[in-house]
C-alpha cells in the first residue's frame, strides 16, 4: 500500500519540489502551506495531492493539521519538515519580533509537528522524519543570527530523535541546503547574491529538485540504516566536517 508523507511548506520552493517528487516515487502526499491560497491550489491540482492549511509554529494547529491528514490519506509515515522563513538583519538591527518568528517558524515547528506523529510511528514500528536545515546552521551567515540559531537547532533535534527512535524502526535525518535557485533568494540583495554564487565551487545556485531528490533518498524503506546525518547538499560551497 502506499505510504503516506506530509510536507510542511510543501507548495512552494523546495517543498513543492519534495511534494512532486514523493508523489512521483509513489506515495500519498499531503503539503502543508500557511498563506498562499493559489499556490496551494496550483499545487493540488497538478500534484493531485491534499493541501492542508496551517501555522507550524502553533502546536494546536499542528494537531489539528496532523488529524486532518491522517483521516484523509491514513497513518502519517514520512515527515518532511521543511516550512521555513527569512527574518535577515544584522543583530545591532534585528528586532524581537525577526528573532521570534524565525526562531517559531524555523525550529519550534520541527517539535510542534514531529510530537504529533512520534507516538504513531513508535506504535506502528516504522518512520521517516527528514528535517530541512541549512548550510548557514552550518557555518554561520551575517545578517541571519535568527536564521542560523535556528537551522543548527533543527541539527541538534535531528540527533537527539534519531538517538531515541533508532530501535523503533524510524529514521530521523536533516539535509542542509545549500542557497537554492527559489523564491526565498529574493530577498537577497542583488550584489550580494552575484558574491555568494561565486562562492559556490559549482558555480551556480541549486535546484529545488536536486534538494527534493536528497529526501526521496532518505524517505525510502532501504535508507533504513541511515539515521542521525545531516546531508549537505549545496554544490561545495561549504564542506562540513
Ligand atoms: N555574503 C557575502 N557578503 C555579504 C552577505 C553574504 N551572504 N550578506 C551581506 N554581505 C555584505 C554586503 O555585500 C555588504 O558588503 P560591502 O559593505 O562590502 O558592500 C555588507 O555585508 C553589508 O551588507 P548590506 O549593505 O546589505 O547591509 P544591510 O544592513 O543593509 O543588510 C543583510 C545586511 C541583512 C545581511 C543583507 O546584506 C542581506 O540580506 N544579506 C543576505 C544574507 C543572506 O545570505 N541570507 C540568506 C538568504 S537565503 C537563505 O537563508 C536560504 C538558505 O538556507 C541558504
Amino acid at each position: 500500500m502506499a505510504k503516506v508523507a506530509f510536507v510542511t511548506g510543501g507548495t512552494r520552493g523546495i517543498g513543492l519540489a519534495v511534494t512532486a517528487r514523493l508523489k512521483a516515487d509513489g506515495f500519498k502526499v499531503a503539503a502543508g502551506y500557511h498563506g498562499d491560497q493559489a499556490a496551494a491550489e496550483k499545487c493540488a491540482s497538478e500534484h493531485a495531492c491534499m493541501v492542508v492549511k496551517g501555522n507550524v509554529g502553533d502546536f494546536a494547529d499542528c494537531t489539528r493539521a496532523v488529524q486532518a491528514v491522517e483521516a484523509e490519506l491514513g497513518p502519517i509515515d514520512v515527515l518532511v519538515n521543511n516550512a521555513g522563513i527569512t527574518r535577515d538583519a544584522m543583530l545591532h538591527k534585528m528586532t524581537p519580533e525577526q528573532w521570534n518568528e524565525v526562531i517559531m517558524v524555523n525550529l519550534a515547528s520541527i517539535f510542534n509537528t514531529s510530537r504529533q506523529v512520534i507516538e504513531g510511528m513508535r506504535a506502528r514500528g516504522y518512520g521517516r522524519i527528514i528535517n530541512i536545515s541549512s548550510i548557514n546552521g552550518q557555518k554561520g551567515q551575517m545578517g541571519q543570527t535568527n536564521y542560523s540559531a535556528a537551522k543548527a537547532g533543527v541539527i541538534g533535534f535531528t540527533k537527539a530523535l534519531a538517538l531515541e527512535s533508532a530501535n523503533k524502526g524510524i529514521t530521523v535525518n536533516a539535509v542542509a541546503p545549500g542557497y537554492i535557485d527559489t523564491e526565498m533568494m529574493a530577498g537577497v540583495p542583488s550584489g550580494v547574491l552575484e558574491k555568494i554564487v561565486g562562492g559556490i565551487p559549482v558555480g551556480r545556485l541549486g535546484k529545488a529538485e536536486e534538494i527534493a531528490a536528497c529526501v526521496a533518498f532518505l524517505a525510502r524503506e532501504d535508507a533504513s540504516f541511515i539515521t542521525g546525518s545531516t546531508v549537505t547538499v549545496n554544490g561545495g560551497q561549504y564542506v562540513a566536517g
